[in-house]
């Protein structure tokens, strides 16, 4: 790069990671390239390598991409001198850490809104505990029996969310699993009697004898109870879960017939706190189906969802039929 700015000569990673041909970068100065609220940011810095005061500093910067998004990259620059120490030109090692800085946002977020989720739980619990403390001489019976009913409520919500919370943590740092045959038709039925549905709905198994799959009872047994704790909350009044042998796979199904997922918000469904504007009162923190992607995965398969006709979700897991 020229001491003015210009780029010199240029390699083929540079084009790769700028989405520029050679030509057109040559054409360009290292100004064009960055975004303008980046621009002033290591002026300073630059001014001194001009002046031969530096020989060498590393920035990071936000770019554009030629396709007009932005890119996140690292610059290293050195200053190459003549012989009587006058500054000829610089060269900038740059490196694309764009992956990084987006884990970075997402880590960020994830511990933000973690930390949202219990607040609710908590602060409901320091309150009516603070109640209780100070004025339980003076409640009737049936006050005292409520609020220690949502001290319950409140505490098994906050357990939940960190469960939830541990378990993506495991899944993140790359889960141990440990496969083996599972015979699906006691195995729903086992975890069916574990969870039993509520009073109000009906539940149909349609496992055949037979179907076996390779998997990590456990794990499936969580992806299994997540799904149809979805279904009881946002579904209408019958849930079915299916299996079916389809060639070297068993696709697992759980089937309600509520109202779906809504059109909008169906390509983030699988994200982490988020939840869909048809939750309605049922609380949640938007953990479950993120977690079940992850369990799918883990178990060698995937997990993905269908609308049904007339009306209703289907959420359907593929794994490796044995
Ligand atoms: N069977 C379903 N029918 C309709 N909407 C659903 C169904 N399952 C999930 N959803 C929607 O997808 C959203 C995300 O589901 P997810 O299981 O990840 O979170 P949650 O149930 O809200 O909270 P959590 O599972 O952490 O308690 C839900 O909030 C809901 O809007
Ligand atoms: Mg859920």
């Amino acid at each position: 790069v020229s001491l003015d700015g210009r780029w010199l000569r240029v390699n083929r990673s540079l084009c790769e990671i700028t989405g520029y041909d050679q030509e057109s970068l040559l054409s360009r100065t290292v100004r064009d390239l960055t975004n303008p609220d980046d621009v002033d940011n290591d002026k300073e810095l630059a001014r001194a390598i001009r002046a031969g005061e530096l020989r060498s500093y590393h920035v990071e910067k936000r770019y554009r991409h030629a396709a007009g998004h932005e890119i996140f990259v690292l610059v290293s620059v050195s200053l190459v001198q003549d012989e009587q120490g006058r500054p000829l030109h610089a060269i900038f090692q740059i490196t694309d850490i764009s992956e990084r800085k987006r884990l970075e946002t997402f880590k960020g977020q994830f511990i933000n809104n973690a930390a949202h989720e219990l607040r609710s739980p908590l602060t409901t619990i320091a309150g009516v505990t603070a109640l209780l403390v100070d004025s339980r001489e003076s409640m009737p019976q049936d006050q005292i029996e409520q609020s220690l009913a949502a001290l319950a409520r409140q505490s098994e919500r906050a357990r939940e969310l960190i469960n939830n919370l541990l378990d993506l943590s495991q899944l993140e740092r790359g889960l141990k699993v440990s496969l083996q045959k599972v015979r699906l038709a006691s195995f729903v039925s086992k975890t069916l009697e574990a969870v039993p549905a509520p009073e109000e709905k009906v539940l149909t198994s349609l496992v055949p004898e037979g179907i076996s799959v390779l998997a990590d009872p456990l794990r499936l047994e969580q992806v299994l109870v997540n799904l149809l704790s979805n279904a009881y909350r946002y579904g209408g009044s019958s849930v079915t879960v299916e299996a079916k042998q389809v060639e070297k796979s068993a696709i697992i199904s759980v089937q309600d017939d509520g109202a779906g997922i809504p059109e909008l918000f169906a390509p983030r469904m699988f994200e982490e706190f988020t939840r869909g504007p048809n939750v309605g009162k049922n609380t949640g923190s938007g953990l479950g189906l993120a977690i079940v992607r992850q369990l799918a995965a883990a178990l060698g398969g995937e997990v993905w969802y269908e609308p049904r006709v007339p009306c209703g979700s289907s959420f359907k897991v593929r794994l490796q039929a044995i």
